[in-house]
């Protein structure tokens, strides 16, 4: 992270998220991707008490489409996101990049049932395997959380075309205290009960507080908006859906970049 370029509160919030989280980040999550990934959409359906296919079709909603355009689904995970996509524009070259193979086999199974093309590469997402200047659309859902994210949103603008939109959806930190501190016993009820009835393994459960941790020391719509702006992104909008615990953001890259 150049912190010339940046505010000292991001500089500083994101050098204690990754000093706080770097081993996890690198070791143990892509264990439990690998553990979670033949029950993952399910478990997550049941985590957020079915509200989750709704939020998704209401972030997919507001992604703007054309006819023959390329988008990029980063951290895709079992390819929710690729396949509503597709569906919204049947016409679209749609990739996905995703580090777990096992989220991927998931995700290309699902497009296949469904008789869609995802093009999917497995690759850590802090460098893109992509050129500049090379997608219409990006989007990213639900995985911020667990990377430098500063690093990665650089990434995502430069293999943006000029005026190309970035779509991104994640659990955020409510600006609210109250909500924060009611959210976060509800997660730990959640995450311990749906690690019971799928049986998730050793990984999961050594991870079963960082979920929590990870969002303690997240941004908040707001500061997220101004990330964006600070990365270079214009015209971003953030939106905050279920009293701030998730948000929803549009950012947009300069015709001039
Ligand atoms: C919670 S899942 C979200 C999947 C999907 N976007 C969705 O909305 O269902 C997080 C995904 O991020 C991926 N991931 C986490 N860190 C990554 C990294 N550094 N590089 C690539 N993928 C990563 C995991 O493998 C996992 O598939």
């Amino acid at each position: 992270m150049n912190s010339e370029r940046y505010a000292a509160e991001f500089v500083i919030q994101e050098s204690t998220r990754e000093n706080q989280f770097r081993s996890i980040w690198t070791h143990d999550l892509v264990e439990v991707f690998s553990d979670v990934a033949r029950y993952y959409d399910r478990a997550n359906n049941v985590a957020a008490l079915w509200t989750i296919n709704g939020l998704r079709k209401k972030f997919i909603a507001g992604i703007e489409l054309h006819s023959g355009q390329k988008a990029l689904d980063v951290c895709a995970g079992t390819n929710v996101i690729g396949i509503d996509l597709l569906t919204k524009q049947p016409d679209l070259q749609m990739y996905a990049v995703d580090r777990s193979s096992a989220m991927q086999k998931v995700g290309q199974q699902r497009a296949q049932e469904r008789g869609l093309h995802i093009d999917s590469t497995i690759s850590d997402v802090h460098k893109l395997p992509f050129p500049d200047n090379h997608f219409d659309v990006v989007t990213l859902q639900y995985a911020s959380r667990h990377l430098r994210v500063v690093e990665v949103f650089e990434e995502i603008k430069r293999v943006l075309k000029p005026g190309g939109h970035f779509y991104h959806c994640d659990m955020l930190r409510p600006a609210n205290k109250v909500i924060e501190e009611i959210y976060y016993l509800y997660l730990r009820a959640s995450v311990g009960f749906t690690a019971w009835l799928f049986g998730s393994g050793a990984a999961s459960m050594n991870c079963k507080t960082y979920f929590i941790d990870a969002l303690r020391v997240f941004y908040s719509v707001d500061e997220l908006s101004e990330l964006l702006r600070q990365i270079g992104f214009v015209d971003v909008r953030g939106t905050s859906k279920l009293g701030g615990t998730v948000g929803f953001h549009k950012a947009v890259v300069p015709a001039d970049k």
